[in-house]
């Protein structure tokens, strides 16, 4: 199978131009910068999947703004829903050019890029911050992973489905995670990884003993000191994106790649010995 290249972009948060929280989280910056990344690439990924928190307030014309920013990449974009997005403005914008969001109700899909399934779970609760699969989504989850579907496949959804130590946002965590679990735990099909976002920093978990990764944000990072009840802080660590690669026999390598000023890499001298 010829390596299937997906780019993850999470909570980018985009606010309108000149608002608190576009001062604040300069979201449009880091995003720019990520699709800047991308486009530097030099093997072109196959899709972009954009993990929730797409913007700050769930307004249209924050959605307007992030699908300018988005024209900047040439792939096929697929969005998923976050706890700041609003599922009826999201659609406004985006449903006439990206027609996998047409359908009503929570924002799921499945979608292919080369030989692999990409498939996208809605947790948004409308009003709440913490995130949940609804039984209907859960139904269609497992008709999903049990159909006549060979194809590996890697799901995606915004809220983390483990406890992280970042007490703040773990009591903003997926809530049924277990019901997840048991639907995985049951699957002829089982994904590669869950790939989700939310807690805008990279960590590594495991559901039903498949890897979990969290991207980090494109826009801001939050600390990585652990254990820190009703504390939210927020660190200036550089964003980033996951670069998924999906090799032969649907092996999975997950590449975090972090957003800094320099879009391609110093390349060293092949002189007897790398230097
Ligand atoms: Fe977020
Ligand atoms: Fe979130």
């Amino acid at each position: 199978m010829t390596p299937v290249h997906i780019c993850q972009i999470s909570d980018p948060h985009i606010a309108l131009s000149g608002s608190a929280a576009d001062k604040r989280y300069n979201g449009a910056a880091g995003l720019q910068a990520a699709i800047g990344h991308i486009r530097a690439l030099p093997r072109r990924p196959d899709a972009v999947v954009i993990t929730g928190d797409l913007v700050c307030e769930g307004s249209t014309g924050e959605y307007e703004r992030l699908a300018a920013l988005l024209a900047g990449l040439d792939q096929p974009v697929y969005l998923g829903a976050g706890n700041h997005d609003d599922r009826d403005n999201l659609r406004r914008i985006f449903a006439a050019t990206h027609p996998y969001l047409q359908q009503d109700g929570p924002i799921r899909y499945r979608q292919r890029a080369g030989g692999v399934e990409i498939v996208m779970l809605d947790t948004l609760q409308p009003g709440l911050h913490p995130g949940r699969i609804d039984e209907d989504s859960l139904a269609w989850l497992r008709h999903c992973l049990n159909d006549t579907e060979t194809a590996p496949l890697l799901l995606f959804l915004h809220h983390p489905p483990f406890v992280s130590g970042l007490t703040t946002m773990d009591e903003m965590r997926l809530e049924n995670a277990e019901a997840l679990a048991a639907v995985l735990q049951n699957a002829r099909r089982r994904p590669l990884a869950l790939c989700c976002g939310h807690l805008h920093r990279p960590a590594m978990a495991s559901l039903a003993g498949i890897p979990v990764c969290a991207a980090p944000s494109s826009a801001f990072h939050l600390s990585g000191w652990l254990e820190q009840p009703g504390k939210l802080a927020l660190s200036d660590e550089a964003g980033g994106f996951m670069l998924h690669r999906i090799g032969e026999g649907g092996a999975l390598c997950s590449h975090f790649l972090s957003v800094t000023t320099q879009t391609e890499p110093d390349f060293l001298q092949r002189d007897g010995a790398w230097q």
